[in-house]
């Protein structure tokens, strides 16, 4: 890795564009909203309109919308969906009793929608500052979206209860980063699981120590992005890493262990400040500008313990998952 330019750890390479880029959008961002897979979105914005593509796997309705709290009451609602082959969408909002009723002013605008035997696809853009009180305004802040979808669709009439498939998620939808902004050629590292034992449970928390590369001056940090292997994008949860002791017993690194085990040896226990942490959802996180965490001098974190959160519930009972970070045979 050349002098001078900044490590980037964790670099997932995932596909960044679109497949159907109506428009030219290019929806750089991408969320699971529940714990199924079942709703996922992907969004691009620019600095006045943001563009959505939910994807669900329903062919009846869907409820996208942003809620000051995350929850029904006082939230900005589209409902849409696609009826005899079309699509349709409307915008709708909830007052304090979380009755929704449709909104004066349509500030969201469909760009296409399809559907086929299992998912509906819908694509929406709207302004950032749709300048109606009945919407809510979208900043950098972190943003409560709420989700539902039904196996009904409704048309242009109206919503209808939307059972139990419904959710909320908090994220930052205008988070400026992505691995497309990172220059071309910045270094970069892993640090990766392999071959985990995944029992069939609800919880099993794993735990690895690291060392950083060895680096002759100080670099920085500028982007971490989760790594989880496709298809297994359920069985993690959450993945947290912490600063370990400098001076830590290298002969217990590199060796996984379930954590909080009593067979855990010390080093694990030195491992207490949090430096990134991601859950289910979540995409990779790219420091501000100016900004890094450094690595290289004698003061940097130099042994980091990764702590990841598997939940398997669904997979047959006894089975034992052996591959790299998640995988898992049946
Ligand atoms: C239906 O659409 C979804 C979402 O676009 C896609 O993932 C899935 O593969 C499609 N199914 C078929 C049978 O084409
Ligand atoms: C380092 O850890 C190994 C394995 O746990 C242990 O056998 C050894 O005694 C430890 N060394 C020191 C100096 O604590």
């Amino acid at each position: 890795m050349s002098e001078n330019q900044p490590l980037c750890a964790l670099v997932f390479l995932t596909s960044l564009f679109c497949s159907a880029c109506s428009q030219g959008t290019r929806f750089v961002h991408s969320a699971a909203l529940d714990a199924d897979g079942r709703y996922s979105i992907k969004w691009g914005f620019d600095e006045s309109t943001i563009t959505f593509e939910v994807e669900v796997e329903t062919r009846g309705y869907i409820g996208f919308g942003l809620s000051p709290t995350g929850a029904m009451s006082s939230s900005d609602i589209v409902i849409g969906g696609v009826l005899s082959g079309s699509p349709y969408l409307q915008d709708y909002y909830t007052d304090s009793n979380r009755k929704v009723h449709k909104d004066a002013l349509q500030s969201y605008q469909l760009l296409y929608g399809r559907e086929n035997d299992t998912h509906t696809v819908l694509a929406f853009s709207r302004n950032l500052q749709t300048c109606d009180d009945n919407d809510q305004i979208i900043t950098g802040s972190t943003v409560r979206v709420i989700w539902a979808f039904h196996e009904e669709d409704v048309g242009m009439s109206g919503p209808v209860y939307h059972g139990t498939n419904r959710g909320r998620k908090s994220l930052r939808l205008l988070n400026p980063g992505t691995s497309s902004s990172i220059p071309a050629g910045t270094a970069f590292f892993d640090l990766q699981n392999e071959e985990v034992p995944v029992p069939h449970k609800d919880t099993t928390y794993w735990c690895q120590i690291f060392k950083f590369p060895e680096l002759k001056k100080k670099h920085h940090i500028i982007r971490i992005e989760p790594m989880i292997q496709k298809g297994h994008e359920n069985l993690v949860h959450h993945i947290l890493l912490y600063q370990c002791d400098s001076d830590l017993n290298e002969s217990e690194i590199n060796r996984g262990h379930e954590c909080y085990h009593p067979n855990m040896p010390d080093s694990f226990f030195t491992c207490e400040t949090v430096l990134f942490a991601w859950a289910i959802g979540g995409e990779g996180f790219t420091y501000p500008p100016h900004v890094g965490m450094s690595i290289g001098t004698s003061i940097d974190p130099v042994y980091v313990q990764m702590e990841i959160h598997f939940d398997n519930p669904s997979i047959q009972r006894g089975t034992v998952c052996h591959d790299t970070l998640t995988h898992c045979t049946k």
